[in-house]
């Protein structure tokens, strides 16, 4: 069985169970994106904790990695092995460079927080210069204000519009991206390995 289906369906994480949301989930997606770096040392950073369970997901997949996580709802933080978490919102800049002045670097970062394009965007210009290997985003179908004009204002911004900007600074070789792979609802954004902290 697919690795991230057993521990979601564990812990009780539905974007890992294909079962329950045919077609919506992303085992598949994170076993292609993660398996190369499963066994690396990694500080892993996710975005919208919730029950946990996706943080507990991805320390047990990832048997050499920190994980932290950070949520706006003080009910979701908790303490375990090798989990920190904190209540912070991902749009406010200021507390997130605390946290960045703490860790200095992740190696991999989960956008799976609030999914309005206006945060997604905020968080993706804050922290992907400070993301070592992998960036992520989940749930990109918030993008698009004909299926969610809460998230995504037609007269805004998207996260899909700023990730094809990305796109055009990739192909022309202006940025340390190496490569960008987009799925179904889904993206992530490798870096080139630059030692960043
Ligand atoms: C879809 S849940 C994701 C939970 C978890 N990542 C998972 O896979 O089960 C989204 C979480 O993001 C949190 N969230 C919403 N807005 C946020 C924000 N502005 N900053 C940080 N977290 C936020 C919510 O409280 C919720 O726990």
């Amino acid at each position: 069985m697919n690795e991230f289906r057993r521990l979601g369906e564990k812990y009780g994480v539905t974007k890992f169970m294909d079962n329950k949301y045919p077609g919506q989930t992303f085992e598949f997606i994170y076993e292609d994106v993660f398996a190369p770096f499963k066994n690396d040392k990694l500080k892993i950073l996710e975005i919208g904790i919730q029950e946990g369970g996706s943080l507990k997901v991805w320390r047990d997949y990832f048997p050499n990695a920190q994980i932290v996580g950070i949520d706006i709802d003080k009910n979701y933080i908790y303490q375990e092995e090798r989990i920190d978490t904190y209540l912070i919102d991902q749009s406010d800049i200021i507390a997130m460079e605390e946290l960045l002045k703490k860790y200095k670097y992740f190696d991999i970062v989960i956008d799976d927080g609030g999914h309005y394009s206006k945060q997604q965007i905020i968080t993706l210009n804050l922290l992907l210069p400070y993301t070592k290997y992998i960036y992520c985003v989940e749930d990109l179908d918030t993008s698009y204000p004909e299926i969610f004009p809460d998230f995504s204002p037609a007269n805004e911004e998207s996260i899909v519009m700023v990730l094809k900007h990305i796109v055009d600074w990739a192909v022309l070789d202006k940025t340390d991206i190496e490569k960008i792979d987009f799925r179904k609802r889904f993206c992530a954004i490798y870096k080139k390995k630059l030692e960043t902290g």
